[in-house]
């Protein structure tokens, strides 16, 4: 019970079984990673980021937390995407979110889970600049499903906006920012479609991706959102989700 002994035996074995096809295959990664890609995805344990895409070690960098969220004063995901830009020189990075996540799901029902409740205020933030178009969805799957989405794409923005992203993309740095969304129920991965090659196509790609998930809402920029929720807020009494 104390030393996990059955983990240790089965790490052997993928050891032993790894090496017995590719000989060199630790003595080469011992010496230097070089992956091509950053995925931020979900801390969901359904949800392995090098088995989804049939990669092995060494090819992805990958950082994850609860629902994929990246937050622009979060110094641990920064750090990641940090080295992972300006260090590994990765060419893309990928915000995966996925189907039936209970960060999600805990904020649509308002269910209260503790001190993560403080994490997942941020999607409470997404839940909200967005509820005409989630409120329009009758069924709560299905607008569970399209929080996911929404939680992607604002992820996506939130990955573009940031300094270490913006300043490889003007200093001509090959980089793509990918929206992806993974389905457990059949373990196949969705493209969202909104891929920002420039800090010129964010805004654009924003936009597309947001009309292209189903609703009725008015489609704002990023930048207006702030100000329409605070007026909204000002004369709505159905909402009492905290803005700050
Ligand atoms: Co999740």
């Amino acid at each position: 019970m104390r030393k996990l002994a059955h983990l240790f035996e089965s790490n052997a074995n993928w050891s032993k079984k790894i090496s017995k096809v590719d000989p060199e295959f630790f003595a080469r990664l011992a010496h230097q990673q070089a992956p091509a890609y950053l995925w931020i995805g979900c801390a969901d344990s359904r949800v392995p980021a090098n088995q989804i895409v049939g990669v092995d070690p060494g090819e992805l960098f990958v950082h994850r937390n609860v629902a994929n969220v990246v937050v622009h004063s979060d110094l641990n995901c920064l750090s990641v995407v940090q080295f992972a830009v300006e260090v590994l020189e990765v060419k893309h990075i990928i915000v995966c979110g996925h189907y039936n996540c209970g960060g999600i799901t805990a904020v649509m029902n308002h269910r209260e889970l503790g001190l993560i409740d403080n994490w997942l205020s941020h999607l409470h933030d997404i839940r909200y600049q967005h509820r005409d178009r989630l409120e329009a969805i009758v069924d709560p799957q299905s607008r569970c499903d399209r929080l996911c989405e929404l939680n992607v794409i604002t992820q996506v923005s939130n990955v573009c906006r940031t300094t270490i992203v913006r300043d490889a993309w003007q200093r001509g740095q090959d980089l793509a920012v990918h929206g992806w969304i993974y389905d457990l129920s059949d373990g196949r991965l969705c493209d969202m479609k909104m891929c920002v090659t420039s800090t010129e196509e964010m805004e654009t790609a924003y936009l597309a991706a947001i009309e292209s998930t189903e609703g009725t809402d008015r489609i704002l920029p990023p930048e207006i959102f702030a100000e329409q929720d605070y007026l909204s807020a000002a004369s709505n009494t159905r909402e009492k989700t905290p803005r700050t």
